[in-house]
């Protein structure tokens, strides 16, 4: 019985590890310096970014993560400024940054 309640909080634990991990890589690789998850702040909420993309092109949207420049979308976002290159994000990093925003859409 207590082992069955230990496994149990570690598979929640393990759960509520992955679910928030592309998070914490958006947070390590300074991203929400400029993007909140659903607010615009000096770029784009995470939450819009998500909701543009749907249905797009993953590697675009990661190769765009780390040119940054002026986005396709950028009549849609409205944001005062180009995004500036996001040189030392990897492209693992990328890659998984650009799937997880996708997966917020809605
Ligand atoms: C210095 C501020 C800043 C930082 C840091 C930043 N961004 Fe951005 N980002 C912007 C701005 C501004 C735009 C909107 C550009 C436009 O519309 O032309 C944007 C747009 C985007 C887009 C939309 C691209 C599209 O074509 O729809 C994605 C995706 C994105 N950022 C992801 C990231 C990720 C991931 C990171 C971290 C590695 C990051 N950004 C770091 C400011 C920033």
């Amino acid at each position: 019985m207590k082992l069955s309640v230990l496994g149990f909080a570690v598979a929640c634990l393990l759960v509520a590890g992955s679910a928030s991990a592309s998070e914490e890589l958006a947070k390590t690789n300074n991203c929400m310096v400029c993007h909140k998850m659903a607010d615009k702040a000096m770029g784009p909420s995470m939450q819009l970014i998500a909701e543009t993309n749907a249905g797009g092109d993953v590697a675009a949207l990661a190769a765009f993560i780390k040119s940054g420049g002026k986005s396709a979308n950028a009549e849609t976002y409205k944001a005062a400024m180009p995004m500036p290159p996001q040189a030392k994000v990897t492209d693992a990093d990328a890659k998984a940054l650009a799937e997880w925003i996708m997966s917020l859409a809605k």
